[in-house]
């Protein structure tokens, strides 16, 4: 097998050992070990004359970062099954093998939408903060009133791996209907869950749930905007655990505060970390939480593994476990 010894590589911040030590005992690897993301200008330092730099999405890799690496670069390891951060055709075009972690976060990110959706429809956080605030005097027949989740109806926007496992859920614990809007048809998801691919107004409008589940894209960005809220329920809950841009925020906090939808239930925004002064924060019917859908043992033990295994392939010349950009 052709060696890596010798072979520098930037590792943009510490991930779980399960990968890292592979990492650091094949190559000559330096790891950013800080909590924060390195600034632009240290980044572009300390990745010059690399072999291979292992990525989060945090970091923008455009052909000023390819530039910076220089032309050894071989290979972009990406954290994240996600890669909106990385100009992938810039990549194929400059022969660096760019690589992913898909399939090891399917379940937790799916469990994650749920736990959203199922707080933002059940009034979870505002409950908990109203005990915490010494608040609760007795039990109130009209208060903390929220949605039914059984026999309605989610709308997946994105039927990949994660939009089917939450409505693979959804289906088989709550009885929904599924509605889905992708440019692709997903006939498991048509035989396995019943569901049904709708054009987008379609889905809005029949949805008690929205879940966005699509990658971030120049179709994508923005697709969440004032016209879309205003086609949905006034009880609808909007979920997104994909990606921020996708909604537009200052029209996401108008419908909220508005009451054009009930809630919404969100991991990701835009940008992030969300701004303390961003309305959004204060809004009671949205939940926030700090884009944790892979946050768990096996998803993060898996990605790592993966991220590394892309990054030693790559540095080896060989094809990567989850490779963006192969040769056609
Ligand atoms: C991804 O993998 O793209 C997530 O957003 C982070 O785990």
């Amino acid at each position: 097998m052709p060696g890596t010894d010798g072979l520098r590589v930037f590792v943009t911040r510490r991930i779980p050992a399960a990968g890292l030590d592979k990492v650091v005992d094949e190559c000559d690897a330096e790891v950013w070990d800080e909590p924060l993301p390195p600034s632009r200008e240290v980044l572009l330092e300390k990745i010059a004359g690399c072999d291979g730099v292992l990525t989060l999405l945090t970091e923008k890799v455009d052909a000023e970062f390819m530039d910076a690496a220089g032309s050894q670069l071989k290979v972009i390891s990406n954290f994240a099954v996600g890669f909106n951060n990385i100009d992938v055709p810039e990549a194929t075009r400059r022969g660096i093998r760019v690589g992913n972690t898909p399939g090891v976060l399917t379940d937790a990110t799916a469990d994650l939408a749920f736990a959203l959706l199922i707080s933002a429809a059940r009034r979870i956080i505002e409950g908990n903060q109203y005990v915490r605030a010494d608040r609760w005097k007795t039990w109130e027949p009209l208060g903390h009133i929220g949605q039914d989740l059984c026999g309605k109806t989610l709308g997946i926007v994105g039927m990949g791996r994660i939009g089917f496992a939450l409505a693979k859920r959804c289906r088989g614990g709550w009885d929904m209907q599924v509605l889905y809007h992708d440019k692709h048809r997903n006939e498991a998801a048509e035989k396995e869950l019943d569901a049904l691919q709708v054009d987008f107004d379609t889905l809005l409008a029949e949805s008690d749930f929205v879940s966005v589940h699509t990658d971030l894209n120049e179709e994508t960005h923005g697709m969440f905007d004032a016209a879309a809220f205003a086609k949905m329920k006034k009880t609808a809950v909007f979920v997104n655990s994909a990606r921020g841009p996708i909604q537009n925020q200052r029209d996401l906090c108008d419908a909220l505060r508005n009451g054009e939808i009930f809630a919404a239930g969100l991991d990701v925004t835009d940008p992030e970390p969300v701004r303390a002064d961003d309305p959004l924060v204060e809004l009671p019917n949205c939940v926030l939480v700090p884009h944790v859908g892979s946050a768990t043992v096996s998803s993060r033990n898996g990605m790592a593994e993966i991220a590394a295994d892309n990054l030693l392939a790559g540095l080896r010349g060989q094809p990567l476990r989850h490779w963006l950009n192969p040769p056609q």
